[in-house]
């Protein structure tokens, strides 16, 4: 008797999870471009212009969005949540499904987001915009930046967005400019690896690994500026940049190629 009882409430359990709402438009990348737009103007004086919280919760990235279902986040904005600042969203149903279009998107890999680009495009313009002589891709290119074999697993399509326009906001541990003044006078530049307090090893530009002993060292200028160029916002345009990041997204830790001699 109480088994059947307890089949019957998981057969409605499982009948009820079927019949959730779900996103109609959810993974379409003019839903997520309209639902920006629309979180710039409704959410983002208390979520963040970039997501990333204030008054109310970070929303890119969150644990909470990737777990929660479609009807959990519709239902919240739709109603607002009682008890507390967030409030109701006094939009058409199917604008709310596009605001939680690119919520979504701010919490999946750029690997599972589509994008707007034309990726084949955005691949020419790595290597004609100069990316590749600092970032390597399946074992090809420079290393002062950061591999970016697996980035469209690793990263959503917003962090890589921001990355590329605004470098100087932070810098990936492994990959800090710094000045290194020597007693002696001498000056080395590049990227500081493997920092302790004896000793550090310093990449330069051209890709030759420097080891520097503390103890000759007159001063270590750590560098505020990435060196990453800021200026891709101009020089590539939003088409450009749009390739770019679509490109980029695909990146999915293909097999490195063959090593070759790189330093
Ligand atoms: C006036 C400030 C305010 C505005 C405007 C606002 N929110 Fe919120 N939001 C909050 C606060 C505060 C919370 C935390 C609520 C709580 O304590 O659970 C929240 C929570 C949330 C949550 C978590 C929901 C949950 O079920 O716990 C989501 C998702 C969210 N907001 C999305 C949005 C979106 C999308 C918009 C724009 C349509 C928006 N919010 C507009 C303040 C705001
Ligand atoms: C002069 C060297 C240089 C060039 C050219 C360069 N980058 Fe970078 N890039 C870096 C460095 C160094 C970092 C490490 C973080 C920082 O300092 O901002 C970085 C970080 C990144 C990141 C973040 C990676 C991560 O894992 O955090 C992305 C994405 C990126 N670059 C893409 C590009 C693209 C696309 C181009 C070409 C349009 C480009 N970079 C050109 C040096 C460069």
């Amino acid at each position: 008797m109480f088994r059947a009882l307890g089949v019957l409430l998981a057969c409605s359990l499982a009948a009820q999870r079927r019949d959730e709402l779900r996103n109609p438009v959810d993974g379409s990348p003019e839903a997520i471009e309209a639902g920006r737009k629309l979180y710039v103007n409704s959410c983002s004086g208390c979520h963040g212009a970039n997501a990333e919280g204030g008054r109310g919760p970070r929303l890119h990235s969150s644990r909470f969005v990737r777990n929660a279902g479609d009807e959990r986040l519709f239902d919240s904005l739709k109603s607002g949540i009682k008890g507390s600042d967030m409030p109701a969203t006094p939009l058409p149903d199917d604008q709310i499904w596009r605001i939680l279009a690119f919520v979504r998107s701010l919490n999946a890999s750029a690997y599972e987001t589509p994008v707007a680009g034309d990726a084949a495009a955005g691949g020419q313009l790595f290597e004609s915009a100069g990316c590749r002589n600092c970032h390597q891709i399946a074992g090809k290119g420079g290393v002062l930046g950061p591999d970016l074999t697996n980035l469209g697993l690793t990263r959503s399509v917003a962090s890589i967005r921001e990355s590329i326009l605004k470098p100087n906001e932070r810098w990936t541990e492994g990959h800090r400019g710094v000045t290194v003044i020597f007693r002696d006078g001498g000056k080395l530049e590049g990227v500081a690896r493997n920092n302790t307090n004896y000793a550090l090893q310093v990449l330069d530009a051209r890709g030759a690994l420097h080891h520097v002993d503390k103890a000759q060292v007159e001063e270590l200028a750590w560098s505020r500026k990435s060196l990453m160029p800021e200026d891709y916002q101009t020089r590539l345009g939003r088409q450009g940049l749009n390739d770019l990041i679509a490109f980029l997204s695909r990146q999915a830790g293909r097999a490195p190629a063959p090593k070759e001699e790189a330093r």
